[in-house]
């Protein structure tokens, strides 16, 4: 039994007093919620505000990006040793906006992905292909790249905390969720290049979520499916009754 994993991808919004508001509403709603493991990623500047509201719950917080360095001449990026010295268990790794908006690769997935597992972080590394991809028929090949590619010169222990998100990019922000099954029959394919890299034992414990207009009227028939181990939510993770609901689907 792989135990769910719901997070909360904020993306570019709130402030911190917004953060803390959410979390003001937030926390009541899940408080009794031990089914599911949940975290939150919201911007940088709204990790300490975050950390701060959550503290004594359950609900765990993550940064959207991790440079691979510890430490340098790279301007307006954050390391792995900054996000741990905050006390930020989670971070996610290779969203599709990055890899469609800030030249995110393949390659640099990787070493995000290497830099994170070596720090003790769990990354949500995320995967997924574009519309014209899915009509081409070669989301099956898109997405054993994306997963090879990253995973690649990774050991299976170093890569125990591992976490993947299937994201579909035309499903996200768009109001178009996978379906179902859609969406398991990815998450399969995953599962075999994940055997392929680390063995079958982790592909059978590894936890792939789902995330593409997860709204609380569809969490239910998503999180049914076993394949399914949980929800990368965007847009509906904002509002604290709308991502409760997801949670507890
Ligand atoms: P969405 O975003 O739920 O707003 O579609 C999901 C994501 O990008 O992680």
């Amino acid at each position: 039994m792989r135990i769910k994993l719901m997070a909360a991808n904020w993306k570019m919004y709130k402030t911190p007093d917004q953060t803390r508001d959410f979390f003001r509403d937030f926390l009541p709603l899940v408080s009794g919620h031990t089914r599911d493991e949940i975290v939150v990623c919201p911007p940088f500047l709204d990790l300490s505000a975050a950390l701060e509201a959550a503290q004594g719950s359950k609900v765990a917080i993550g940064a959207q990006n991790v440079h691979w360095k510890e430490e340098g001449a790279f301007t307006g990026e954050t390391s792995t040793i900054m996000l741990l010295a905050y006390g930020v268990t989670h971070v996610i790794i290779g969203h599709s906006e990055r890899r469609q908006y800030f030249g995110e690769t393949d390659d640099t997935v990787n070493l995000r992905l290497k830099t994170a597992l070596e720090a003790g972080l769990t990354p949500i590394c995320c995967v997924g292909e574009v519309l014209e991809e899915r009509e081409a028929g070669s989301t099956d090949d898109v997405l054993r790249r994306q997963c090879t590619r990253a995973f690649h010169a990774i050991s299976a222990k170093k890569a125990a905390r591992l976490v993947i998100a299937y994201e579909p990019v035309w499903a996200i922000g768009t109001g178009k969720t996978a379906t179902p099954e859609i969406a398991a029959e990815a998450h399969a394919v995953i599962r075999n290049e994940a055997g392929r890299a680390f063995g079958e034992d982790f592909a059978e414990k590894l936890r792939i979520l789902y995330g593409g207009s997860v709204k609380p009227d569809n969490s239910s028939a998503l999180m049914a499916q076993e394949e399914i181990d949980g929800a990368l939510v965007g847009g509906a993770s904002l509002d604290p009754k709308s991502f409760a609901a997801i949670v507890k689907y």
